[in-house]
């Protein structure tokens, strides 16, 4: 088999986390996609290659780009095997190359996506030990080729992951701390804040520094996946290298450097003040972050700033009066030393907003893994 549904339609899907759809959307459209239509979790969109390479390589929001091979009925495990062997896997991968597959399965027969990923492994490794009595290896970690099948209401769909797995894993988090923000959640938030890029931006509960690292990413127009080693799309069969090489070159040379004093944080613990250091120093455009170990109660005046900053939720926290009394005293530093800022705060225990004793003008919805957490701005005056 050959002309794949990808190369049919030059349609593709980009998957993001609950509550970005709007974001994502408009963060494709910038980036040159087009005919975009929301599905499941992502939308569909169209790009010729050169757009393509972009939007995987820029994407801050996206969570992974597919490129669709074949959809197709799926009722049983045998038709699964048996048209996943109607592809020719020897496009894609060889002896030497390595492979894993994601798999999602919803409203269907097969319900185990597990299951379903064991299948089209087999499917894969089967035709190869036909061919040549061997077979590649999966490598679940770092696997050149990262396959997707998604099976809902009984329709299949196997996807080339473009990105190579999760575009989320930026490759500037050496260390952590015990709650750290997705990526694209943080990426998400500042697209919501419409962060101008000139106005002084803070996170006084930086933790690990994922807010001021992907904002400092924003600002210097570094592209999301600067540090990722491998891309997906090097493994399709109609990858031009000449035109990825010339975009990736053309998208680095328009990086700028990052204005020293425009984006700071603080935490109260030096373990995470000491995490965030290291991430940011794993990344050359964010090294004019200033970085201070401070409970946010001794902060001087933030006036004037972009505050955007996730507090620590219940999970972290002793006891909810504990979380509640912490909100409590943050609400009043933003009331009394914080005029003329705005503040984007997400909590990942939504209850926790009224706490904080302001009315916020706008809400959003965000997941967080299995958090239904939201967004809140609050006008400083
Ligand atoms: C939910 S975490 C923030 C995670 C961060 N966004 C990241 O990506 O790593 C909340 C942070 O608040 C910090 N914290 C708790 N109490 C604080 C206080 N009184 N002042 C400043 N930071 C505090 C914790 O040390 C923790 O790192």
């Amino acid at each position: 088999m050959s002309d794949y549904l990808y190369q049919q339609h030059q349609q593709f899907f980009a998957q993001h986390a609950g509550g970005a759809q709007e974001a994502a959307a408009t963060e494709l459209a910038s980036l040159g996609a087009t005919a975009i239509q929301t599905g499941h979790l992502g939308h569909y969109f169209k790009a010729d290659p050169d757009t393509l390479y972009r939007i995987v390589y820029t994407t801050r929001i996206s969570t992974r780009i597919l490129a669709p091979l074949i959809h197709f009925e799926c009722h049983s495990q045998n038709y699964l095997y048996k048209t996943a062997q109607q592809i020719d896997w020897r496009e894609f991968l060889t002896l030497t190359k390595t492979f894993a597959i994601t798999a999602n399965t919803a409203d269907s027969k097969l319900r185990n996506a597990t299951y379903a990923a064991q299948i089209l492994k087999d499917a894969i490794v089967d035709q190869f030990r036909e061919h040549y009595g061997e077979r590649p290896n999966v490598n679940p970690r770092f696997p050149d080729l990262q396959l997707n099948l998604y099976i809902h209401q009984n329709r299949a769909r196997i996807s080339i992951d473009l990105g190579g797995g999760s575009l989320h894993k930026r490759g500037y988090r050496q260390e952590s701390v015990t709650a750290p923000m997705q990526e694209n959640l943080a990426a998400t938030l500042l697209h919501i804040s419409e962060w101008d890029q000139k106005t002084p931006l803070y996170d006084p509960f930086c933790g690990s520094g994922t807010l001021l690292i992907e904002a400092a990413m924003l600002a210097t127009q570094t592209p999301a996946a600067t540090l990722r080693p491998k891309f997906g799309f090097l493994r399709l069969p109609d990858f031009d290298p000449a035109h990825w090489n010339q975009i990736k070159t053309q998208l680095n040379q328009n990086t700028q450097p990052l204005s020293p004093n425009l984006i700071a944080g603080s935490d109260i613990d030096p373990a995470a003040i000491h995490a965030a250091q290291t991430n940011i120093n794993a990344l050359p455009c964010a090294k004019n972050i200033q970085l201070t170990t401070s409970d946010f109660r001794h902060l001087p005046p933030l006036n004037h700033h972009t505050i955007i900053t996730n507090p620590p939720y219940g999970i972290r926290l002793q006891t909810p009066q504990q979380s509640a009394q912490l909100l409590k005293e943050f609400g009043d530093y933003l009331k009394q030393h914080c005029t003329g800022s705005t503040a984007f705060i997400y909590f990942g225990e939504p209850t926790l907003a009224k706490k904080l004793g302001l009315k916020p003008d706008k809400k959003w919805p965000l997941r967080a893994g299995n958090l239904e957490g939201i967004l809140a701005r609050y006008p400083l005056y």
